[in-house]
């Protein structure tokens, strides 16, 4: 049966969230401030690189089943269902999380339920936030205990969202257990398709629906910083952070996903969600218990200071007058996102040491360009690379991992090259005549 939901938040998560229900058959409409992204996607047009996720939305703005508006109203009017999509980015010069968007939609919505409805926030927000928002919308919904809240975290990957919203690996739904009311009922309707594949389907109470989230991100961030801290070891004393990583992931205790050592993680969730889970453990006073994720993000960040001490070794000092070539400015292939994009970062430093750096990513330049104006953005890997005395692979895009290294040898003025992400295959390089510098290995 089609449920009619809105999705509060037209971003990465609830464009993606928005076009994924309608997939599944639902009635959709999708909520935004912003009008200009509001007229984009009326038009079928992602406002933003995620494969795949065009050809669903048109498919449904078409259909009529998937459509949206700046009125919260017409939301209200519409959906029984209400999903909260908007961000929760980091604030400013603090390490919590900034709720103004996510309290903005209950501050919205909640006076315009006139008829019992379910809400079910998917945002990632620190421990306690969905128990005072259920609270918040009892007082301000005009249907009182019929406005009934629930927090369902989502864990698609960017690159990956239209595929990990239509086949999550597992369903999560908080609720109160002091008031459950319709919530996991309402949850089932709208993923019905989801749990006829039998796709595990935890409900918990609120707060551990929120702590599911974060401890996922942190846990990933924390493997991928184990990883990047045994391979400084591994710099320091000649062993090779890859076959390390091939070897302990074999023990399916570890698993090798996410043992991928490098520049470090990036983007708009991992750094911010383990600052914010930092924050909110202080707030508990349990700050002690997370005090090595302080560790996980110091052992990242120093991955890029080290690429761009790397960098300047292996031009003999200095990196004034330089001409370095840096392909990759998005935080991870199959994204436009910069958000804390390592890559960029690198590349930033590398400008304010003095380089002339090029830089040049199949998807993120716009962005790219909009946080780093000064810096030079080339239009192809062969024009950020000719003459170069440098070249830095910051990004594992496809088409960097193909390159010809016999063919870009004839392109640049001096064959060296960073791999910043141990995405090629080194001895091809080394065999063609290159220097070739790896992340955790003999070379690096
Ligand atoms: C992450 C989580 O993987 C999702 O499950 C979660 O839903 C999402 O955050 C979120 O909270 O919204 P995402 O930020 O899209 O997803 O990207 P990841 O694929 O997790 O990669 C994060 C960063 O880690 C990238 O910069 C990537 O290059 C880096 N990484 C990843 C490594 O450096 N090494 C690895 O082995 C794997």
């Amino acid at each position: 049966m089609p449920e009619r939901i809105s999705v509060f938040g037209t971003g990465y998560l609830g464009a993606t969230h928005a076009a994924g229900m309608a997939e599944l058959g639902h009635e959709v409409i999708g909520v935004d401030i912003d009008p200009a992204k509001i007229d984009l996607l009326r038009r079928g047009e992602v406002p933003f690189f995620e494969p795949g996720l065009s050809d669903v939305l048109r498919r449904h703005v078409e259909s009529g089943r998937l459509r949206f508006t700046t009125d919260p109203q017409e939301a209200a009017d519409f959906a029984d269902v209400h999903f909260i999509g908007v961000g929760t980015p980091q604030k400013k010069g603090e390490n919590a999380a900034d709720m103004r968007y996510v309290d903005a939609v209950i501050e919205t919505l909640g006076p315009l339920l006139t008829r019992p409805a379910v809400i079910l926030g998917k945002s990632t927000v620190p421990v306690g936030t969905a128990a005072r928002l259920a609270d918040r919308l009892r007082d301000i919904a005009p249907v009182g205990d019929d406005a009934q809240l629930g927090w369902n975290p989502e864990f698609l990957r960017e690159g990956f969202a239209v595929q990990d919203t239509l086949f999550p690996d597992r369903l999560v739904i908080g609720v109160d257990p002091q008031r459950p009311g319709r919530i996991e009922e309402a949850a089932r309707r709208v993923y019905a398709a989801m749990l006829e594949r039998d796709t595990p389907f935890i409900v918990t109470d609120l707060a551990t629906s929120e702590l599911v989230k974060v401890s996922a991100n942190a846990f990933l961030a924390t493997k991928i910083s184990f990883i990047n801290a045994i391979a400084e070891v591994c710099e320091a004393s000649g062993g090779d952070v890859i076959a390390l990583a091939d070897a302990i992931g074999h023990d399916e205790r570890i698993g090798r996903k996410f043992l991928g050592a490098g520049l470090g993680f990036g983007g708009g969730c991992l750094p911010k969600d383990i600052r914010a889970f930092m924050a909110r453990a202080g707030e508990l006073g349990v700050d002690q218990a997370l005090t090595f994720l302080r560790e996980v993000d110091n052992v990242n960040m120093r991955r890029r200071e080290h690429a761009v001490e790397l960098a300047t070794r292996v031009v003999g000092g200095s990196l004034s007058g330089i001409h370095v070539a840096v392909l990759g400015a998005a935080f991870k292939p199959q994204s436009d996102d910069v958000r804390d994009s390592p890559a960029l970062d690198v590349a930033g430093s590398l400008h304010l040491r003095g380089a002339d750096v090029r830089v040049y990513d199949p998807e993120a330049m716009r962005n790219a360009a909009a946080i780093w104006p000064t810096l030079t953005f080339a239009d192809s890997i062969d024009d950020a690379c000719r003459g170069a005395d440098l070249v830095i692979v910051a990004t594992e895009w496809g088409e960097f991992k193909t390159m010809d290294p016999v063919v870009l040898a004839a392109a640049v003025g001096s064959t060296r090259i960073i791999d910043g992400r141990n995405c090629l295959p080194s001895q091809e390089w080394i065999d063609a005549g290159w220097d070739y510098y790896g992340m955790g290995r003999h070379s690096g």
